[in-house]
């Protein structure tokens, strides 16, 4: 084989695994595809909702009604909450919320309560608990509970802390983001990440969120939590 032969063929292999891992973990906003689901034995209970699904905007209002439907009222951390529309939420129905974010951000003006079928306007004043810094294993010790919404950066930290801390822990994963693993060639980033919980003897329920996108949760915890 010729010099230049051998370096288009490498170039050409680059590109080819360049693109599948793109495909596999970077921003895809788009719903985590059926056949990712039929070939997870965690996954494969999870049909599309018949209700029309709602825009992926009301995902903090799916959540908060998941968490309220579910959950026993205690503390919570928001992490990587953004704008902390979440936390904003929760704190109305009486958990003590905060948001644990690396950049700071003022509340949305106003959101959707789409049990009222109406706008809220979210005072200027308003605000939410906050610690502005990037998620650390240590700052879950006075939380019962651990949400993660398409967040970045605490995926693999957080089921970490549900399996040494015994805390409660809901990821809604989405792009693959100063994650400290990557899945394997071909493994959507859902599979990888059920695996690495179970291989923790943690228990994970999945569940799926009624709006556009990346709505599946995962709902993690210890056996004896
Ligand atoms: C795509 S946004 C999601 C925000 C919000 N949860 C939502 O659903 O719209 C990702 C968020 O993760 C935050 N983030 C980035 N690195 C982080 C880290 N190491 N720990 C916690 N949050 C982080 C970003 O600042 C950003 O607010």
């Amino acid at each position: 084989m010729t010099k230049r032969k051998h370096k288009r063929e490498k170039a050409q292999l680059f590109q080819a695994l360049t693109r599948q891992s793109q495909s596999t973990f970077t921003h895809d906003e788009g719903p985590v595809p059926a056949s990712v689901l039929a070939a997870s034995p965690a996954l494969a209970a999870l049909a599309e909702s018949r209700e029309l699904p709602k825009m992926k905007k009301f995902r903090f209002q799916l959540m908060h009604e998941w968490i309220l439907q579910r959950l026993p009222q205690g503390r919570v951390a928001d992490v990587g909450g953004g704008k902390g529309l979440l936390s904003f939420l929760l704190q109305r129905s009486g958990w003590d919320a905060t948001v644990i974010d690396p950049v700071e951000q003022a509340l949305p003006s106003k959101y959707k309560d789409l049990n009222l079928n109406r706008r809220v306007k979210i005072a200027d004043t308003d605000t939410v608990p906050r610690l502005t810094q990037a998620f650390a294993p240590e700052l879950a010790v006075p939380f019962d509970l651990l949400v993660s919404m398409h967040a970045h950066g605490c995926n693999i930290q957080l089921i970490d802390v549900a399996a040494a801390n015994q805390k409660k822990v809901i990821l809604l994963p989405c792009c693959i983001i100063d994650e400290p693993l990557l899945p394997a060639p071909g493994q959507h980033w859902l599979a990888c990440l059920i695996e690495y919980a179970l291989a923790k003897n943690l228990m994970v329920e999945p569940f799926r969120l009624n709006f556009r996108g990346q709505n599946i949760g995962l709902y993690i915890q210890s056996v004896e939590s």
